[in-house]
């Protein structure tokens, strides 16, 4: 073999360990076996004197363009290195954090309702905020002249329907949609044209519970509230309905809960009544399951309704239904989950 084939192989493996090290270190370590002082290189130099004399000029002139040559590569590949150094991250400051997030207290609540209701075999059912008239007033037996479709009740859609002024709608929904037995539980945004204060809001939220089956009873509607009232408000908790109307339900009730704020001696969140108000509820009326054709002398079933922003203010003492809309970090921030 002779030198310059010699030559040309080193520098062909010289390049290549270039474009092999990983660090700095690979890099230190290849430059010195290449061209330290008693690298390859020198190495082959100091045979020089194995060629004639003619061709020694050659050689010399072969071995300082391939040093010249390495040198750069060395140095080139050395900068990438050196760009990498600068950002490593030095380990003595302090780390960067981001802001966790946590839940909405209304999605928090939503979430906890539909798990009390879910260990009752409730599943979460959903359906849309833009209504019509039929799924929000006529198939819940709202008659034409009822107070509630008032123009100055309900926000009408340009083009037609309105924004459904009741998670109602969905009882609707799901029976046109399923057969019995069914047990769901409907979270969402309602809408209502209120001047807006400290407890009213156009925007609100509400939690819909549906339950249709053959033998469905007065009874099983309020051992449902009182686990659900023990769940909610811990095992003192006392329940008590009082008869109230409402078009889709016969009978119908409110549901009042003992005050465990006070247990009952009476305070402000109470009224100093020992009762807190914190659902609607019935028997599903039968011109209801007529209307989404189910058989009314086969079905039974119940219904409530939960005001969603009113037991966030219950059980977190919010006195303004407008912080529940409003996205101030300062308030959302005290919900860590
Ligand atoms: N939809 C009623 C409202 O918005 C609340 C309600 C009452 C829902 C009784 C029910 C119920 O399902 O049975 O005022």
């Amino acid at each position: 073999m002779s030198l310059f084939a010699d030559l040309q192989a080193l520098t062909a493996a010289a390049r290549a360990a270039t474009d092999a090290a990983k660090s700095r270190e690979d890099l230190a370590a290849a430059k010195n076996l290449f061209l330290g002082r008693s690298g390859q290189l020198n190495n082959l130099m100091g045979r020089i004197k194995e060629l004639p004399n003619a061709e020694k000029g050659a050689f010399g002139q072969a071995m300082n363009a391939a040093k010249n040559e390495l040198t750069a590569a060395f140095e080139t590949a050395a900068q990438k290195f050196a760009g990498a150094e600068k950002l490593l991250p030095d380990p003595t400051l302090p780390p960067k954090t981001r802001p966790l997030g946590t839940l909405h207290p209304l999605r928090q609540m939503r979430d906890r309702i539909a798990g009390i209701f879910g260990r009752l075999g409730f599943a979460v059912a959903g359906g849309p905020e833009m209504e019509d008239d039929f799924h929000n007033f006529q198939a819940l037996n709202i008659p034409p002249d009822h107070p509630a479709r008032d123009n100055a009740e309900t926000f009408a859609l340009v083009g037609g329907g309105l924004l459904r002024s009741q998670t109602s709608s969905v009882q609707i929904r799901t029976m046109e949609k399923m057969r019995p037995p069914i047990r769901i539980l409907a979270p969402g945004s309602v809408y209502r044209p209120d001047a807006v204060d400290a407890t009213h809001h156009y925007h609100f939220h509400q939690i819909e519970g549906l339950a249709v089956d053959t033998r469905v009873t007065l009874a099983d509607l309020k051992s449902c509230l009182l686990f659900f009232a023990r769940e909610m408000f811990g095992d003192a908790a006392r329940i008590r309905l009082r008869p109230s109307f409402f078009p889709f339900t016969e009978p119908s009730a409110e549901m009042d809960v003992s005050c465990v704020f006070c247990g009952q001696a009476g305070c402000r969140i109470c009224k100093n009544s020992g009762w807190i108000e914190v659902l609607g509820c019935g028997m599903i009326d039968p011109n209801v399951f007529r209307e989404v054709g189910y058989d009314p002398e086969k079905y039974r079933g119940f219904a409530f309704g939960i005001g969603l922003d009113r037991m966030v203010m219950l059980t977190a003492g919010v006195n303004d239904i407008r912080l529940l809309t409003d996205s101030d970090l300062r308030f959302l921030r005290q919900f860590v989950a």
